[in-house]
């Protein structure tokens, strides 16, 4: 396994639309373990695969918390099968965006479809902080951002904070 450099916003390899993959092969199954590996050493709880500068739909996601046993998932292709009516609201961060945060409003509970590390066709049933994550990652194969959900005022002012602190070499583009 290895860690992979993980891009910060703004990039254009952020923006774009991820590929389906064919089948779940040992490629893909590799691609799946470094991104997990790459989301622990960056402390986060979910990455997709475009952040590590790979346009394919593929996601990993763990949100155990630090005293539990953890629950890595990688899922590939996924895609939402059902969603709540019921929204909600939580504050979310991304490793592409730094040290930035916002509140986020999405269905509080979806269920997705994907193809598992064996390329066996799963459903997941996901609430809470789960759901958020896990629609977090899918938007990236879409090349949206959390940033993209809130007002052009707040996300510009993100996104301006974050070409400096690159400019200045504070944070390391991928
Ligand atoms: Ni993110």
């Amino acid at each position: 396994m290895a860690v992979l450099p993980i891009i910060v916003a703004p990039d254009p390899r952020l923006k774009a639309q991820a590929e389906p993959v064919e089948r779940v092969d040992a490629d893909v199954v590799r691609l799946m373990d470094d991104m997990l590996e790459s989301m622990y050493a960056a402390h986060g709880i979910g990455l997709a695969a475009p952040q590590v500068g790979v346009l394919k739909r593929v996601i990993v996601v763990d949100v155990s918390k630090d005293d539990e046993e953890s629950q890595p998932m990688a899922l590939a292709n996924p895609e939402v099968v059902w969603e709540s009516d019921e929204d909600i609201t939580r504050e979310e961060g991304c490793l592409s965006l730094p040290d930035h945060y916002a509140e986020v409003t999405r269905p509080s509970a979806v269920r997705v479809r994907y193809l598992d590390r064996e390329n066996e066709i799963r459903e997941l049933e996901a609430d809470g902080i789960l759901a958020v994550c896990v629609q977090h990652e899918m938007d990236h194969l879409e090349g949206t951002l959390f940033v993209d959900h809130i007002s052009s005022l707040k996300r510009n002012i993100i996104l301006r904070k974050l070409t400096k602190s690159k400019k200045l070499g504070e944070v390391v583009s991928a």
